[in-house]
């Protein structure tokens, strides 16, 4: 695939209000140096609490705002949720939605996520939809079927088509645990998550990037590879100094 030009910093919630913020502030001129004369895009996503301050501290080309999710409804009478809406308000430009931390603590299902990913294009902001199938699915050979019947429930017959999407490939199993799937695995994935994605949406420009256990290793190791268009980056993109290693 190429270009490694995405990279989508996932910070859950790792940080505190003022510890992120700190880390803006000591490493914004750099993460705007990393960025610049180069075609690569960060998307740094902090939680909701941060978003407008990384905004207004970061307006710069390179570094683009995302949330860690929006709620699946139309704004109404849903208590403690956060609308697409007033995230594209705020500048978010990108949304996570259906990372596995969601599904397996906020007991969201894939009907909520689709719901979710249509709020998202009626906004205009650009879904990062994480697909991924879980460590039993792995172990019975299942990876491949589950994540056709995962897309084709996400992207079939939608209202309305996105301009852009991420699918971000994410292993469940892989997340936080060091390891990565071996290279013919991550060659399937990747070629069944693109044909059918960009069959299911042929309007879309669709861009897939690979998540779980990303580090300053696996990310040299995938981009030897030459798979993907970029990175989910989880723990490793707390650490300054692991985020530029993965960046450049
Ligand atoms: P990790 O997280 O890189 O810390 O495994 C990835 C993710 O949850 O998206």
């Amino acid at each position: 695939m190429g270009q490694h030009n995405l990279f989508v910093a996932n910070w859950k919630m790792y940080f505190s209000y003022q510890q992120a913020q700190l880390w803006i502030q000591k490493n914004q001129v750099s993460l705007r140096k990393m960025t610049d004369n180069s075609h690569k895009t960060i998307i740094l996503c902090p939680s909701f609490e941060t978003i407008a301050t990384a905004q207004s501290l970061l307006n710069h080309d390179g570094i683009r705002i995302g949330a860690q999710d929006c709620s699946a409804f139309l704004p109404g009478a849903y208590t403690g949720q956060v609308s697409a809406q007033s995230l594209a308000e705020i500048g978010c430009s990108y949304c996570i939605i259906g990372h596995s931390e969601r599904l397996q603590y906020g007991a969201e299902t894939a009907s909520d996520t689709r719901s979710k990913l249509e709020r998202l294009i009626e906004v205009s902001i650009i879904p990062i939809l994480c697909i991924g199938e879980t460590k039993e699915e792995y172990q019975k050979g299942y990876s491949l079927s589950s994540l056709e019947q995962q897309t084709t429930a996400l992207l079939k017959d939608l209202k309305k088509q996105p301009a852009k999407l991420i699918i971000a490939y994410e292993p469940r199993w892989a997340i936080g645990s060091n390891t990565i799937p071996k290279e013919d695995e991550l060659i399937a994935a990747q070629d069944i998550l693109l044909s059918l994605s960009k069959k299911l949406l042929p309007e879309a420009s669709i861009s897939l990037i690979y998540g779980g256990s990303v580090d300053v290793n696996t990310t040299q190791t995938i981009k030897k590879m030459n798979l993907f268009n970029g990175f989910l980056i989880g723990r490793a993109s707390l650490d300054f100094q692991s985020l530029q290693n993965i960046v450049l």
